[in-house]
């Protein structure tokens, strides 16, 4: 039976959070045809069994959640959610708990997302005085991560979805040190891939400000799965177990060097991963002898760091230093930007509009 699954994506990442899937469905599961997907700002909706769709979770890199389509249907008043959504067989899906519930709307007659959550709030609780959870469901509400559930209303049709992810996916689950400023892990990953889809011949990715190392941590394990954490799914009651999926031969880049000026910090990023080589060194002091790698960084920028220097300097320092074949870096759209780049990336990086340059 197929199921609607719908991944949560970056806006601005969407194309290359689609090519992820496309490269790494064949990779886990090569008997199964690639399914039909909608794209759309913010998100990917595909149809899969249930087995594939939880998943991805293992998976994917880009995407910051997946959520799970319960059901959708249509509904304009608050006593057809509350009936509707008092038969949902919840015990199914939650521990007995009350979720997080989150809403949103366009073009409904139900838009208070007040009164919604109210509503599903109160149909929980119906259905729990009639069906109370099995006291092994409710014995491990407090080691299951959290539990969401989303109902987006459009057109006054109203779509209900539970989250398999529970923590949001860059929380990778391994990573303990973390710099001033540090990137999110699934842009990071969604950067890294867009460099080498771009940049296909380079097999050494430098980052001469590192921070804690998330670009090429990242970089390392983007066709490893995610297997140190665990996800909402694995605590829904119906859950049977699921065969993990195992890393894949393929990596994305032989040699990774990563560059701090700050000692803390370099000791950090070396304390979340041993087997990439940091140090400690000023991009703008010394030479290297190294010849044609892949730069990428973002330089330090905004509120939280100060800007020292230009963004262009820092660019064309980087390029010349390491004799780089490109150079990636991350930059606010705010700050104006003179050099021209091959290609551009745009999205939003916690709520700053930001660009990412190939230069
Ligand atoms: C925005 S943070 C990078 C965050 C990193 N991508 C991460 O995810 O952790 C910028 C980093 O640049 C470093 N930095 C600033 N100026 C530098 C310089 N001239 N040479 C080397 N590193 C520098 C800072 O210490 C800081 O760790």
């Amino acid at each position: 039976m197929e199921h609607k699954f719908y991944l949560i994506i970056p806006p601005g990442m969407e194309p290359i959070a689609l090519k992820e899937l496309k490269e790494k469905w064949p990779l886990h599961f090569p008997s199964i045809p690639f399914p039909q997907v909608d794209v759309s700002l913010g998100g990917i909706e595909l149809e899969s069994t249930l087995e594939i769709g939880l998943s991805l979770n293992y998976i994917l890199k880009i995407p910051g959640r997946i959520l799970y389509r319960l059901d959708s249907f249509k509904c304009r008043d608050f006593p057809k959610l509350f009936n509707k959504l008092k038969k949902m067989p919840w015990n199914n899906y939650l521990l007995g708990q009350i979720p997080n519930i989150k809403s949103s709307s366009k073009k409904s007659r139900l838009f208070d997302s007040r009164k919604i959550e109210k509503t599903v709030e109160d149909a929980l609780k119906a259905y729990y005085r009639g069906q109370p959870p099995k006291k092994k469901s409710l014995e491990k509400i407090d080691r299951a991560p959290e539990m969401s559930i989303y109902l987006r209303f459009e057109a006054d049709f109203c779509s209900l979805a539970i989250d398999t992810s529970g923590q949001r996916l860059h929380k990778r689950g391994k990573k303990t040190h973390v710099g001033v400023a540090p990137l999110r892990e699934n842009l990071a990953a969604g950067l890294v891939y867009f460099f080498k889809l771009n940049t296909p011949g380079i097999n050494h990715l430098i980052d001469p400000m590192c921070g804690s190392g998330t670009f090429l941590i990242e970089a390392r394990d983007f066709y490893k799965i995610n297997k140190d954490r665990d996800f909402a799914f694995e605590y829904f009651p119906f859950f049977k177990g699921l065969e993990k999926p195992c890393d894949s031969e393929k990596i994305l880049f032989t040699n990774f060097s990563g560059m701090d000026h700050d000692p803390k910090i370099i000791e950090a990023a070396q304390n979340n991963c041993l087997e990439i080589s940091f140090t400690v060194e000023d991009l703008f002091s010394g030479e290297s002898d190294l010849v044609g790698p892949g730069v990428i960084f973002n330089p330090p920028y905004g509120k939280r760091i100060k800007l020292e220097k230009k963004l262009e300097d820092m660019a064309t320092r980087a390029k010349e230093k390491f004799s780089a074949k490109v150079v990636g870096i991350l930059v606010p759209e705010s700050i104006p930007f003179s050099l021209r780049p091959k290609k551009e990336l745009s999205f939003s990086n916690g709520g700053i509009n930001v660009k990412f340059y190939l230069l």
